[in-house]
């Protein structure tokens, strides 16, 4: 496989992004030079591109014929790329399919035949393909992604992230208990063999992780052992990988985690007691946490994974998001798909919006997410939450260029059907209810171009 590298790149014109939790920065015409690597060198205001090529590029020791120019069109922007913290790649065919379930019986289902059924590899291939196409396509520049308990099933998931160039963390799904005969692990000692022939795997393809990093995934409390997750608590300290799980996603799961583990304080507490809580760990869900347990995972720099999506779709509850924050933890957006019904990340921006309000109008009026948070979730505190906080999830110098170019169409001209999306703009929109528009009616034909890195990933034809 190639290793990617693009040409010099200058991007002129609009850029929007967030500057802290609920404040956006709108910076326009503007300039911002890409080198070969990916990485933002310059980033300069008021710049068209006479003056670009004039004072930039000598700075910069870039000569004219070297680079690549894209500026945006009058109402277009550049925008980060959204980092889904939390999406399972084994569930795509499943999404929107989910009935009147709940997590429990959700997964057996609907979720664990599925993941199962993905061992065939012609199968997995085409489930992942369109995955990764898909996330893509709505502007997911980084995933961290669950595959299944299948090794080469899970590596070829990393292969065709890199192919496509979609930067991806890959977990090898570990379940040795209270699992369906025909999909568990057999023994705690094969599923750490099996998650340490993925981490090999993935050495092979991206020894230094620029694109792919393994994370090692006890899929949750309910399904693995003590002795499993003790473990791959001493492989987090062996490799010093992150980390992903659920947690307190729903009732019932949270009181079989009581029943299983009695000797335990509390959820938080059994992973954290088996070494899998510190500050790489990506815990899914905390609808249903107590004071003490947000608590010891602010303690631990633990990270969150919000997702609203799923929370509402199999109904799970409705997480405390400003409650979390105020606490002090990082926080990101999951699509969760497919208990999420969507691989979108601007669908998880819209839903936290709404989940918020639905906190709110259980007593707490300051529970609201504005539109500023809520992009932050999907952008800065997503990149936070995957310890990728100085390299992506805004613009600056110094990070890499995982970057989406969004259009929002505008009531002049025709009404082409299905050509510029479901934005109308009328013209007279300041940039702040634009992105409110975009955010509120927005989908993926919003969504024109895709870079990782540098590397343009995706581009809506027409
Ligand atoms: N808990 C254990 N496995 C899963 C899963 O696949 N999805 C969700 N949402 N929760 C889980
Ligand atoms: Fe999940």
């Amino acid at each position: 496989m190639s290793h990617h590298t693009t040409g010099k790149s200058l991007f002129l014109g609009s850029f929007i992004h967030s500057k802290s939790l609920d404040e956006l920065e709108y910076l326009h015409n503007s300039a911002v030079c890409v080198d070969g690597n990916g990485v933002i060198v310059a980033i300069e205001k008021d710049y068209d591109l006479k003056k670009a090529e004039e004072t930039l590029f000598p700075k910069l020791g870039w000569s004219v014929g070297d680079v690549t120019v894209k500026t945006t069109k009058s109402g277009q922007f550049f925008f980060p790329g959204f980092i889904d913290t939390h999406i399972h790649a084994s569930q795509y065919p499943n999404a929107g399919i989910f009935g009147k379930t709940t997590l429990l019986d959700w997964l057996n289902t609907y979720t664990f035949p599925m993941e199962s059924s993905l061992s065939d590899a012609s199968k997995a291939k085409k489930v992942y393909t369109r995955c990764i196409q898909r996330t893509l396509s709505n502007g997911t520049t980084t995933a961290s992604y669950y595959a299944t308990i299948s090794v080469p099933s899970t590596n070829l998931l990393a292969d065709l992230c890199f192919e496509y160039g979609q930067r991806a963390f890959i977990g090898r799904c570990c379940m040795d208990t209270l699992s369906p005969d025909f999909y568990r692990d057999e023994t705690p000692a094969t599923a750490l063999a099996d998650t340490r022939a993925t981490i090999s795997h993935i050495a092979k393809i991206d020894p230094s992780h620029s694109l792919i990093t393994p994370i090692i995934t006890p899929r949750f409390a309910p399904s693995c052992t003590s002795e499993l997750m003790h473990g791959l608590g001493a492989l987090q300290k062996e490799t010093d990988l992150p980390v992903q799980t659920h947690i307190a996603e729903n009732p019932k799961e949270v009181a079989l985690v009581k029943e299983l583990f009695p000797k335990h304080e509390s959820y938080t507490h059994v992973y954290d007691n088996h070494g899998l809580l510190g500050p790489k760990t990506i815990l899914a869900h905390a609808v249903h946490l107590s004071e003490a347990e947000v608590d010891l995972i602010k303690e631990r720099e633990g990270k969150i994974s919000h997702c609203p999506a799923s929370n509402s779709a199999i109904t799970s509850g409705t997480a405390k998001v400003r409650w979390l924050l105020n606490k002090g933890v990082e926080v990101g957006l999951g699509t969760d798909m497919s208990g999420g019904y969507s691989p979108s990340i601007l669908e998880a921006v819209r839903q936290a919006s709404l989940v918020s309000r639905h906190v709110a109008m259980g007593g707490e009026e300051e529970a609201k997410l504005s539109i500023e948070e809520v992009l932050y979730l999907g952008t800065k505190g997503g990149a936070k939450v995957v310890g990728l906080g100085d390299k992506i999830g805004s613009f600056g110098v110094g990070m890499e260029w995982d970057t989406q170019l969004i259009g929002l169409g505008s009531v002049d001209g025709d009404m082409g059907f299905g050509d510029e999306g479901p934005v109308d703009i009328f013209g007279w929109e300041t940039w702040e209810e634009r992105i409110a528009k975009w955010v509120y009616n927005g989908d993926d034909r919003n969504t024109l171009a895709v870079w990782v890195k540098g590397r343009l990933v995706h581009e809506r034809k027409g």
